[in-house]
């Protein structure tokens, strides 16, 4: 569906992000210098081995931490100036998780788990249930709703953190090794789940990966060595896109 002359909008910008960690004697600079620009509806993966910095970027693209440089704009907010009440009320409003550990409240059943991001928003008890169930039906948990996490397989537990993260409808869906758990099977399944919702609603994926298997079904892969961009690709036209992309830097 490409139309070529309709310009897309940017949902995420990176800008001269850097972040150090200091330690004792010792500073570790996980991330150097990235720019990036993420468009609303695209699944973005970003790849590279243990310790390249995956997870460090995401965690300064959703506020989970502050960089020790540069700026982070969702929707043209700066999330790296705001405080932690208007960080938590703005990841209440347009992002969702996927964890690889699952994350689901051990003393909640799925549909509650599920219900959770709408509770936030201030939707009733009645029509939350009402529309965890809906969307549990659809990860294929129907019969599921009363089940406690510690009763369900990984696969399943994972199709409810899905459900969870897609409730609401965020603008963006952050997920960091969504599928490490999980055995090949489940993990196509996962991955198909998490591009379908994302296409119904244009909703913008940021995947953490290592895994090249899983990187397929992105739009597009920004690959980090070092905490550095080294290469960022469009993987349907398989053409390399602007900007940082160093080929000799791999
Ligand atoms: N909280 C932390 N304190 C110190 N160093 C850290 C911290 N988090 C990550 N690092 C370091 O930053 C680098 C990148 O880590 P990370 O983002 O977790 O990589 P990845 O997710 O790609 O495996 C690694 O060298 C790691 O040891
Ligand atoms: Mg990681």
């Amino acid at each position: 569906m490409e139309t070529g002359a309709k310009k897309k909008k940017i949902m995420i910008r990176v800008r001269d992000l850097r972040k150090e960690y200091r330690l004792k004697d010792d500073t570790v600079v996980a991330l150097k210098r990235i720019n990036l620009d993420i468009e609303q509806g695209e699944i973005c993966c970003i790849f590279g081995t243990s310790g390249s910095g995956k997870s460090t970027l995401l965690n300064q693209l959703a506020g989970l931490e502050k960089p020790t440089f540069g700026d982070v704009y969702i929707r043209g907010v700066a999330v790296t100036r705001l405080s932690e009440k208007e960080l938590a009320e703005f990841r209440q409003k347009h992002i969702g998780f996927v964890f690889q550990s699952y994350n689901l409240l051990p003393f909640m059943n799925a549909a509650e788990n599920v219900a959770v991001p709408l509770m936030f928003r201030g939707v009733s008890k009645r029509e939350r249930m009402k529309k965890s169930a809906a969307i549990l039906k659809k990860v294929g948990l129907a019969n599921r709703l009363n089940h406690y996490p510690k009763q369900m397989s990984g696969g399943q537990q994972q199709r409810v953190g899905i459900a969870r993260a897609f409730i609401a409808h965020p603008d963006v869906v952050f997920a960091d090794e969504p599928t490490g758990n999980l055995d090949s099977k489940t993990t196509i399944e996962v991955m198909e789940m998490i591009k379908s919702f994302a296409r119904r609603f244009n909703q913008t994926i940021v995947l953490v990966t290592h895994d090249p298997e899983l990187a397929q079904y992105a739009d597009r892969i920004v690959t980090l060595v070092d905490g550095r961009i080294v290469n960022d690709t469009k993987s349907i036209k398989n053409d390399t896109v602007k900007g940082e992309a160093n080929e000799q830097a791999i």
